[in-house]
């Protein structure tokens, strides 16, 4: 679908002519959460987390084009996804044009282009990928030179997973998940992802619900904040990841969101419990869910992993992925 922006004056479409037209392409790795700690409350209505991120292998593929039209357009082979204005990569276009907007008259519109991998509605982050993809990809069609920084700052204005999906990596992430401390490489571990593909959960639901049963353990203090934040960056996950010990940190695993979404969702908890029966170096739900995952030292024992869990829940909508950690964020391809 493309939707019309404004219309571009025949300056503008010269100039557009005079630079041709140009794509890139780009792979858009997902993220699992190894650590989802919910502090406390903001005044924004988001919460205060703690969170260890890490990207996976597991990912989209984007194409961006310039477009001889003032338009948006997105074109996804998944029927699950939005063409419109509601998908986040499209609204990440329109954030690089409304801020700038003489650039954006010089080069004319964007079709975004999404090979979709990453499981959609997931806890997996694919449409905060998607966006960051298409900041620093039009930040390249455009030549405007935005730093790392800049991309994420640009990224939090689209969701609070936006900013980590840019650099991608290993990271600790506080604040609403928009503010990133980058952790030691690890990218020797494998991860099995398991989904019901007709099992989608809320990421709004799922804080909703955490605030109403827990909000009475919230910590509001600023202070009582930057120090349990300061605790989980000095604690023994990270110190694991350092020391790429990965038997310690499938035992460290952590999210709260568990305590809301396994309880709604028993399917979901019997996936735990599946992979957990397995000879896995831990497993833990990622984000608001649904997938859940497991830890594995090879490819070979994720594999194992994966086939032992098939045949305990032989669902035909229970869908399974293989990925390898990965140190890198948004990559170009071409
Ligand atoms: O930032 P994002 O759009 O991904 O967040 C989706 C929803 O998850 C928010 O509308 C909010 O309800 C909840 N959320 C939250 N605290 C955060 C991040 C997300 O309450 N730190």
């Amino acid at each position: 679908m493309g939707c019309p922006l404004r219309p571009v004056n025949s300056f503008a479409l010269i100039k557009f002519k005079t630079f041709g037209m140009r794509s890139y392409s780009l792979i858009a790795p997902a993220k699992i959460n190894l650590h989802l700690e919910i502090l406390g409350d903001r005044s924004d209505g988001y919460h205060e987390l703690a969170m260890v991120m890490q990207s996976i292998d597991l990912a989209d593929h984007i194409t961006l084009r310039s477009l001889d039209i003032d338009a948006i357009r997105v074109r996804c082979d998944s029927s699950e996804v939005p063409d419109d204005s509601n998908n986040l990569a499209y609204k990440a276009a329109a954030l690089m044009f409304q801020q700038f907007p003489d650039v954006f008259a010089q080069y004319g519109g964007i079709e975004i282009n999404i090979q979709k991998r990453i499981p959609v509605a997931a806890g997996l982050a694919g449409g905060s990928a998607n966006a960051a993809a298409v900041l620093v990809g039009i930040d390249l069609i455009w030549q405007l030179g935005l730093t790392q920084a800049e991309l994420q700052g640009l990224g939090a204005q689209l969701g609070s997973d936006v900013p980590f999906c840019v650099a991608g990596g290993t990271a600790l992430a506080t604040g609403r998940g928009e503010e990133l401390s980058p952790l030691p490489d690890l990218d020797n571990l494998y991860v099995v992802l398991a989904k019901y593909r007709s099992l989608e959960v809320s990421t709004a639901w799922a804080y909703k619900t955490y605030r109403h049963l827990f909000s009475s353990s919230y910590i509001s203090d600023p202070k009582g904040l930057e120090a349990r934040a300061a605790r989980v960056h000095s604690g023994p996950l990270v110190q694991a990841i350092a020391r790429r010990n990965g038997a310690k940190i499938g035992q460290l695993l952590y999210n709260d969101l568990e305590k809301v979404v396994l309880p709604a969702h028993p399917q979901v908890a019997q996936l735990k419990n599946a992979f957990s029966s397995t000879n896995t170096l831990g497993t833990m739900m990622s984000g608001s869910g649904p997938t859940v995952f497991a830890l594995a030292e090879s490819r070979p024992q994720a594999e194992e992993i994966q086939e032992q869990v098939k045949k305990v829940i032989p669902d035909p909508d229970l869908g399974f992925w293989i990925a390898q950690l990965t140190t890198s964020g948004i990559r170009v391809t071409q």
